[in-house]
């Protein structure tokens, strides 16, 4: 059986990447970069894509772990994460569509990961 450790550090493996992938994005967009000249663009699509799938991995593991029901009777504050997830999905197509914008989607993201991590541990509902 995979412990709730396990799947503690998938979650926060996802998340790492997560930053890690969307922060580069946003950069090389802010400092000019367009998609089809960045080299690393199968690289950072990847790593974002991994990173989405790792996260909900590892936090409905986790859930299951806490002894959370499944389905619609999810507590509030998961609701709250998957819109945070999906935001950060969504996100990653803004740098080098709006360019102007990519400085804001650069504090952006940790600040919307500071906000699933304060959910995550206040739990709110
Ligand atoms: C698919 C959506 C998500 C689900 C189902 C989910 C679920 C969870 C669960 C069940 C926990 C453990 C809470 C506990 O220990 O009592 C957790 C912790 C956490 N989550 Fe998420 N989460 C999701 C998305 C996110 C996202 C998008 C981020 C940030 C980008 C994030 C950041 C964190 C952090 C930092 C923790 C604290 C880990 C720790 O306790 O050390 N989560 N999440």
């Amino acid at each position: 059986m995979i412990s709730l450790t396990a799947y503690k550090v998938v979650h926060l493996l996802g998340i790492f990447l997560l930053m890690t992938a969307l922060g580069g994005l946003a950069i090389h967009a802010a400092n000019g970069g367009v998609r089809r000249e960045s080299l690393t663009r199968r690289l950072v699509s990847g790593t974002h894509g991994i990173a989405l799938f790792l996260i909900p991995l590892g936090g409905f593991g986790m859930l299951a772990r806490l002894g959370a029901p499944a389905g619609f009777g999810l507590p509030g504050w998961i609701w709250a994460k998957l819109a945070i997830w999906v935001l950060l999905g969504a996100v990653a197509i803004v740098p080098y569509r709006r360019p102007q914008f990519a400085r804001a989607v650069f504090v952006a993201v940790p600040t919307l990961a500071l906000v699933a991590a304060i959910v995550a541990l206040t739990k709110p509902s």
